[in-house]
């Protein structure tokens, strides 16, 4: 199902149907087509930095997916390999609760 920051319609029936069902949910589109990388905050990106180490938009934006919820997995496309192992350090770290309210209080649309 879609599901990124940009596009969140799946929040309020699929994945807490899912979750009670035990049922994985696939997130497609998790950069939001690219434009949540092009569209993400200097501000929010400083943030999650000083918090957690240097990340990137990319990184931040696919960890709100796995810090929400453990039964949800983004699968972004990329055709470049830098992207393919940047991707990759959306693993072993965590957004706060805090962080999480705060990113999606980001307009991206
Ligand atoms: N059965 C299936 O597998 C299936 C079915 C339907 C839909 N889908 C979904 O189809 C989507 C196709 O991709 P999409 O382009 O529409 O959406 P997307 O995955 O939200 O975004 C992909 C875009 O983000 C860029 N990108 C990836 N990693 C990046 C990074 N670390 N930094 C900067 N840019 C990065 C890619 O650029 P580069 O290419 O240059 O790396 C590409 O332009 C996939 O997300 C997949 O979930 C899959």
């Amino acid at each position: 199902m879609p599901y990124s920051l940009m596009d969140r319609r799946i929040e309020s029936d699929i994945i807490p149907y899912a979750r009670r069902n035990g049922m994985a949910v696939i997130a497609y589109y998790p950069l939001g087509h690219g434009k949540l990388i092009t569209r993400f905050p200097r501000d929010a990106l400083e943030i999650i930095t000083r918090n957690h180490g240097p990340k990137t938009v990319a990184q931040i934006v696919l960890n709100w997916i796995v810090s929400k919820h453990e039964h949800v997995f983004p699968i972004p496309r990329a055709s470049n390999p830098d992207h393919v192992r940047e991707n990759l350090g959306v693993a072993g770290w965590r957004l706060t609760e805090e962080e999480i309210r705060y990113l999606e209080g980001i307009r991206f649309v």
